[in-house]
């Protein structure tokens, strides 16, 4: 008899506490390893949450160069870089119209050969596409400094559930996949 897959081999969400900027890092870092061509990622959170940030990260991990910038496309509504895969970036704050979304050349590129990052993406999720990693960001509300962030990410279908496995086996590499990494947060 085939078992079924264990929560560990499958999970379905996860929640982070990221005290300062080099843990969001850390966490992009290792997202942008796991990730593959088809991944699709929607990203929440309000102004100023670190989505962009975390994106930055990703692109680095991903293979990004160092050499090209990764800055929020809040005006163009969509970035293209260069890494093992290529990323496209995405920022739909300032789309309305779900039926824009067509002229954006989007969904040619969803479930195809890059990854797709998307910031505030959440809203157009019919229109996107529904097996997607949501990740959102918060700032922690009894944090004075400012810096502490709380992370949730969820999988929303096989292809994301299997990027949140590779995330949680990169991130926590002990045998039961539940060890901290000890190592520090420093990456850039
Ligand atoms: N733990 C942390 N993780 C991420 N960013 C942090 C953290 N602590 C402080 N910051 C700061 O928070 C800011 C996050 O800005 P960012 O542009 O990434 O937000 P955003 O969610 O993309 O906003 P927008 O909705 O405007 O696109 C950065 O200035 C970053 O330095
Ligand atoms: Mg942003």
């Amino acid at each position: 008899m085939i078992e079924p897959p264990s929560m560990l081999e499958r999970p379905q969400s996860l929640t982070l506490r990221l005290p300062h900027r080099g843990a969001t890092r850390r966490l992009g870092r290792a997202l942008g390893t796991v990730v593959r061509a088809g991944d699709l990622l929607l990203l929440r959170g309000d102004l100023g949450a670190g989505k962009t940030f975390l994106t930055r990260a990703l692109a680095r991990g991903l293979g990004v160069p160092a050499s090209v910038r990764v800055t929020s496309p809040t005006f163009e509504l969509v970035h293209e870089l260069p890494g093992r895969v290529p990323l496209i970036h995405v920022d739909l704050y300032r789309l309305d119209d779900p039926g824009e979304l067509v002229e954006l050349g989007l969904r040619e590129r969803i479930g195809a050969d890059a990854v797709v990052v998307v910031e505030w993406g959440e809203r157009m999720v019919d229109e996107l596409g529904r097996d997607h990693l949501g990740i959102e960001l918060g700032l922690d509300p009894s944090d004075p400094g400012g810096s502490v962030r709380v992370c949730s990410l969820h999988s929303h279908g096989p292809v994301s559930a299997d990027l949140l496995s590779r995330l949680l086996a990169r991130y926590f590499p002990g045998p039961q996949g539940l060890t901290p990494k000890p190592r520090a947060d420093r990456d850039s």
